[in-house]
């Protein structure tokens, strides 16, 4: 048996399943401002990871707020699993760009603090469990340390463990791994394809950069600049399991990147 299916057994396991998710016929302005969404659709089968790629000021991070019930939508219908969004939905988790962590609890209580929140557990099996996310993103050893002693793509593991310990049934996740540099975010990149690969939860992913997008999705989602709503997908048929030396050698994932770029130079250049 390896690792992964003994952590998968025990009682404290990490699980999550995937959601379905559908936006429908969705309007959106800011008070006072321009429309960002007119009639937008979209919509994840359960277990899909979609990357959603778009110029910045596109609408990215409206969406993934409108997806989490933070923001209401004008007109227009957003569910998860059938049912209407709202922020405290247990089916939620997230992922932001700035890990987000509170200084002053080490890991192991930031990773716990979601489940505190949520008042699920006895506090013993809750210990149990942020040890078994903890472990999932590699940092069992860490779960005494403070933020403050931790590199910044470590802090970012820690905020997927948060997220990853209430077993989220749709990650939405806003740039993660954006401030991080190159080889901590390929190996983040290939941890979090993993992690999705065993917990099987549904993502959408946002970043602005088409080669992390190509690498960690099945489904590209490319926004054009707002009201426009969603210019066009694109269906990432590389082989899984994905590694990234391995993944970007192939010729398909030259012309997949290609695609996008082009896309998005023309999205670009029509503005
Ligand atoms: N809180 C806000 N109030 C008013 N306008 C906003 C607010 N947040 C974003 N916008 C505007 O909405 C548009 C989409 O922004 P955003 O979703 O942040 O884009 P992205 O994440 O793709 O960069 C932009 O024109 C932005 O200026
Ligand atoms: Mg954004």
């Amino acid at each position: 048996m390896d690792m992964g299916c003994e952590i998968l057994l025990s009682p404290s396991s990490v699980r999550s399943g995937g959601a379905a998710f559908h936006v429908d016929g969705v309007d959106f302005a800011y008070d006072g401002a321009h429309p960002v969404f007119r009639s937008l659709a979209l919509t994840a089968r359960p277990g899909e990871f979609v990357a959603l790629l778009g110029p910045s000021g596109c609408g990215k991070t409206t969406l993934l707020n409108l997806l989490s019930g933070f923001l209401p939508p004008n007109s227009g219908r957003i569910t998860i699993d059938g049912e209407t969004v709202t922020p405290e939905m247990p089916s939620l988790g997230y992922a932001f760009q700035s890990p987000q962590l509170f200084p002053w609890l080490d890991v192991l209580d930031n990773v716990r603090f979601g489940l505190r929140m949520a008042g699920r557990l006895p506090d013993a099996d809750r210990r149990d469990k942020a040890m078994a996310a903890l472990a999932l993103v590699g940092l069992e050893a860490a779960a005494g340390k403070f933020p403050h002693q931790l590199s910044g793509g470590m802090q970012q593991r820690v905020a997927l463990a948060r997220a990853l310990v209430l077993e989220p049934r749709l990650l939405l996740m806003d740039e993660p791994f954006a401030a991080l540099d190159a080889i901590t975010r390929a190996t983040l990149n290939e941890e979090l394809l993993r992690l999705c690969g065993r917990l099987g939860q549904t993502v959408l992913f946002i970043t602005h950069d088409v080669e992390e997008a190509v690498f960690l999705a099945d489904r590209v989602v490319l926004l054009g600049i707002a009201p426009a709503g969603i210019h066009s997908e694109l269906a990432i048929d590389l082989p899984r399991p994905r590694r990234l030396r391995e993944t970007r050698r192939l010729e398909r994932f030259t012309t997949l990147t290609d695609t996008l770029l082009e896309r998005i130079s023309a999205i670009v250049a029509a503005a």
